[in-house]
């Protein structure tokens, strides 16, 4: 009888200790993230590093990624060719010798990823 008194305390105190836990991640959960959005976190990084073949205000005059809409329908196109290498066919910055950094390209995963906002 006593070592069930024992065993049902325990639990009991287990029970009470993983109850602690869900608030405390609500707690984390309450300071939230900002989603990225093409206007704040894209525009200004694709006109730099687009420019100037796919910004046509600049002389581009392959397909114009300075609009929100070609961007979201594209998105997985143009992730997929900045992933390439500077090597390979198809790879975007086009000519250039190198690949954006890991950051730029994260950027357009994590928007992708956030829901393809526009503001
Ligand atoms: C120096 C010029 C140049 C730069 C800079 C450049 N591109 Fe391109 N891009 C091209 C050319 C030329 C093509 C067409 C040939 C091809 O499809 O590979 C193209 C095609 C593309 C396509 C396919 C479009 C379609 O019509 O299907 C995507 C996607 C793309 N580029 C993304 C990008 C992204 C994203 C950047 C910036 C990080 C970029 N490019 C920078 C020249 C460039």
């Amino acid at each position: 009888m006593k070592q069930f008194f024992i065993v049902a305390a325990i639990s009991s105190t287990v029970l009470l200790l993983s109850n602690c836990g869900p608030s405390k991640k609500a707690g984390t959960a309450a300071v939230p993230v900002p989603k990225m959005t093409y206007e704040t976190n894209l525009q200004a990084v694709i006109a730099d590093k687009c420019a100037p073949c796919h910004i046509p205000s600049k002389g581009g005059n392959k397909r114009p990624y300075d609009n929100f809409a070609n961007v979201k329908s594209d998105i997985d196109e143009i992730i997929r060719r900045i992933e390439l290498n500077p090597t390979d066919r198809g790879f975007m910055p086009f000519r250039k010798p190198a690949k954006l950094s890991d950051s730029t390209i994260t950027l357009f995963k994590q928007w992708r990823t956030d829901g393809l906002l526009e503001k």
